[in-house]
């Protein structure tokens, strides 16, 4: 007999919240039951399929009093990508090809499926960010004429933990008409949302992030507006994702989001922890200050020599790994193989300080205690590397995921 505490590793010195997060044992707890109990095939008519039906359900009921919509606004699917691909593919789809436009600060998902519209007759143009990482209304403003009829933005920033004005941005859509799709992948689960109340046609999420399952997501999609499917099939979800529904991930999504409302706020701890890295030499913030645009879990640093030479943040990353605490570099590869981060140079940094960033993420797991060793190992890691000759260009060699 497995006991699901003893599945749930240590967490005190895993700082990598933005990029995945392990279910919680309340969420595994959950996922066994529903296994056990609701494993048939929901469309089945035998007792055992209504039994799964009812379980699933009962999360997307869940689910939907969690993010406060009705329960047929919300579309499962795999994980923030294919909500993604679904929002923009799918709305597209019923309108008039035209023009598409999202921020310089997307993540990778929301690039690939602009990507796909242009190929089918849409163009894409970009808003600007000033150096906090926060949209120009005024740019925007200026788009939404004809003939853009959709607008991506990415309400917080993975990498630099912007949080943008989305009921301003909202609003300015609805005035003139045009849908606006919200990558919500790095909010769900660190901050209210009441969609009901929101000026949003799509917002997209991920469970994996809050401590739910890998490989469930969702799309909440505006009653009354039609998307089409991007996968064909049995025509589950309303007819906008066919496959056999995942009920066992789904009821892991439910708890997860659950458990995520009851947890205290991230935000005195991360101000903690960022007031006593701001006093490393050579540590300075990148993105917004704390409050009501950044992340409440969320920091992000540029960090360079006292001189003022940027330190490769990969570099920092492995030797940060070396004593055990895991983060990011929060940059990521460009398609030229370079370590400079994009999102980074959208906001103004040189190619060498955007390949210098560290992003430090917190989770519920975290005690006052653990930030102690994560300052020290930090302060020994940088002490260490402005002694190596050529820290910047230390290892360039990077995995290409934005996470
Ligand atoms: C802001 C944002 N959007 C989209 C995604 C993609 O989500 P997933 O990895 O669940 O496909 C991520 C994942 O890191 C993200 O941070």
């Amino acid at each position: 007999m497995v006991h699901l505490e003893s599945q749930v590793p240590a967490l005190t010195t895993y700082f990598d919240t933005s990029a995945t997060t392990p279910a919680a044992v309340e969420v595994l707890e959950a996922m066994t039951y529903a296994q056990s109990t609701a494993w048939a095939n929901p469309s089945s008519l035998h007792s055992l399929g209504l039994a799964a039906a009812e379980q699933l359900e009962r999360s997307r009921l869940s689910l939907a009093a969690g993010l406060d919509c009705e329960p047929d606004e919300l579309v499962v699917t795999s994980g923030g990508t294919e909500a993604i691909h679904l929002a923009l593919l799918g709305a597209a789809a019923g309108l008039t090809p035209g023009r598409l436009v999202i921020s310089a600060v997307e993540h990778p998902a929301t690039l690939a499926a602009a990507a796909q519209l242009q190929q089918r007759g849409w163009s894409v143009k970009t808003v600007p960010v000033d150096k906090r990482g926060l949209l120009d209304l005024d740019a925007l403003d200026g788009l939404l004429v004809p003939p853009t009829r959709l607008v991506s933005v990415i309400w917080g920033q993975s990498e630099v933990g912007s949080l943008q004005p989305i009921e301003a941005i909202g609003a300015r859509c609805r005035r003139a008409g045009v849908l606006l799709h919200v990558d919500a992948v790095q909010v769900v689960g660190q901050l209210p949302i009441t969609f009901r109340q929101l000026p949003i046609d799509l917002l997209s999420g991920a469970a994996h992030k809050l401590q739910g399952p890998r490989g469930i997501g969702l799309l909440l999609v505006r009653r009354g507006l039609a998307i089409q499917s991007q996968l064909g099939g049995g025509g589950q979800e309303g007819g906008r994702r066919g496959g056999t529904e995942p009920v066992v991930l789904l009821s892991g999504f439910a708890k997860a989001l659950e458990l995520s409302h009851a947890c205290p706020s991230p935000a005195p701890l991360r101000d903690s922890l960022l007031n006593r890295l701001l006093r490393l030499p050579g540590v300075r913030l990148s993105g917004p200050p704390p409050g009501d645009s950044r992340l409440p879990h969320h920091i992000s640093l540029l960090v360079s020599s006292e001189a003022g030479q940027p330190l490769s943040g990969r570099h920092l990353v492995r030797e940060l790994s070396r004593q055990g605490f895991a983060l990011s570099s929060g940059s990521a590869c460009s398609s030229s193989g370079s370590a400079a981060s994009p999102v980074l140079q959208s906001l103004g940094y040189s190619e060498a300080e955007a390949a210098s960033g560290l992003r430090i993420s917190l989770g519920p797991w975290h005690r006052p205690t653990d930030l102690d060793a994560l300052v020290e190992a930090l302060q020994f890691v940088l002490a260490s590397s402005v002694a190596s000759a050529d820290p910047l260009t230390a290892n360039a060699s990077s995995r290409s995921a934005q996470r």
